[in-house]
């Protein structure tokens, strides 16, 4: 069966680490991408120790050159982008009077327009070869409201209507768009004192990163459009 090649925003940790590793195992050709390189060479040597291809990118979601350089270097060491994961992700968890403009441009930025220009640096080349799979990893907070989390939550529920509004857009061109919205998931996402705190009931990234794979490898006519997945305790 031909190799996937599939890109990863914010793989560095996390969710995007355990994403990667499982499309990795699945056989899949793995693109890394985040600010932190020194994680992303970890990961490709664990990848590759593996005897599997994979590749690291520097690449900053916030920065528009930084995405359009990184497709290109794709696309050009692999020829195509057959899946792209929007995992990169910045969070502010403060109340509304404690948000700062500056947070509110950070979380913005990195959630909603970093997957704005992540899509669009993938899509013309998969309208051109009618087929692609974009996957954006949101948050139960785009539909549910928790307090000190509004700028958050704008960020996913926005991403989450961009979305929804797109997969109209290209279905004809069999061009799957899935979201994906997890509950708590025990990452470095959360400060040091919650993730101890409630690390029992979290569910782990490994758990979302298998949840992902299983989205994009359904057959060629069946598209998975939302998963909702939550700890079993519910939310925190
Ligand atoms: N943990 C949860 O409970 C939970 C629940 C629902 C949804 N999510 C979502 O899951 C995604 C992954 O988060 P996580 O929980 O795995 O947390 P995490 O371990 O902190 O991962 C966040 C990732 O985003 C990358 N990133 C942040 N800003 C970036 C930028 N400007 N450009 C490129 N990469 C950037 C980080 O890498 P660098 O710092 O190296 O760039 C890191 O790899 C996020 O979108 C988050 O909103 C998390």
């Amino acid at each position: 069966m031909e190799q996937k090649v599939i890109w990863i925003t914010g793989a560095s940790t996390g969710i995007g680490k355990e994403t990667a590793m499982a499309f990795s195992k699945a056989g899949n050709i793995v693109v890394v991408t985040a600010r932190r390189k020194s994680r992303l060479v970890r990961i490709v040597s664990e990848i590759n120790f593996a005897e599997r291809e994979a590749s690291a990118f520097v690449c900053n979601v916030t920065s528009e050159r930084s995405v359009m350089s990184t497709a290109k270097r794709i696309k050009e060491k692999y020829g195509r982008i057959d899946c792209l994961v929007n995992n990169a992700g910045a969070t502010v968890f403060k109340s509304f009077t404690d948000t700062k403009s500056f947070d509110y441009d950070n979380v913005i930025d990195t959630n909603l327009r970093g997957s704005f220009l992540c899509i669009k640096s993938v899509l013309p080349m998969m309208i051109k070869n009618k087929r692609g799979h974009i996957i954006n990893i949101l948050s139960v907070a785009a539909n549910t409201a928790f307090e000190n989390s509004a700028v958050y939550a704008a960020s996913k529920a926005g991403l989450l209507a961009m979305s929804n509004s797109l997969r109209e857009e290209v279905r004809r061109f069999n061009i799957k768009i899935s979201n994906i919205l997890p509950g708590a998931v025990e990452t470095a996402m959360w400060e040091n004192k919650a993730r101890q705190r409630y690390k029992h009931r979290m569910m782990q990234p490994e758990d979302i990163g298998k949840i992902v794979l299983n989205v994009f490898a359904q057959p060629k006519k069946v598209l998975i459009e939302d998963v909702i997945v939550r700890p079993v305790k519910g939310d925190i």
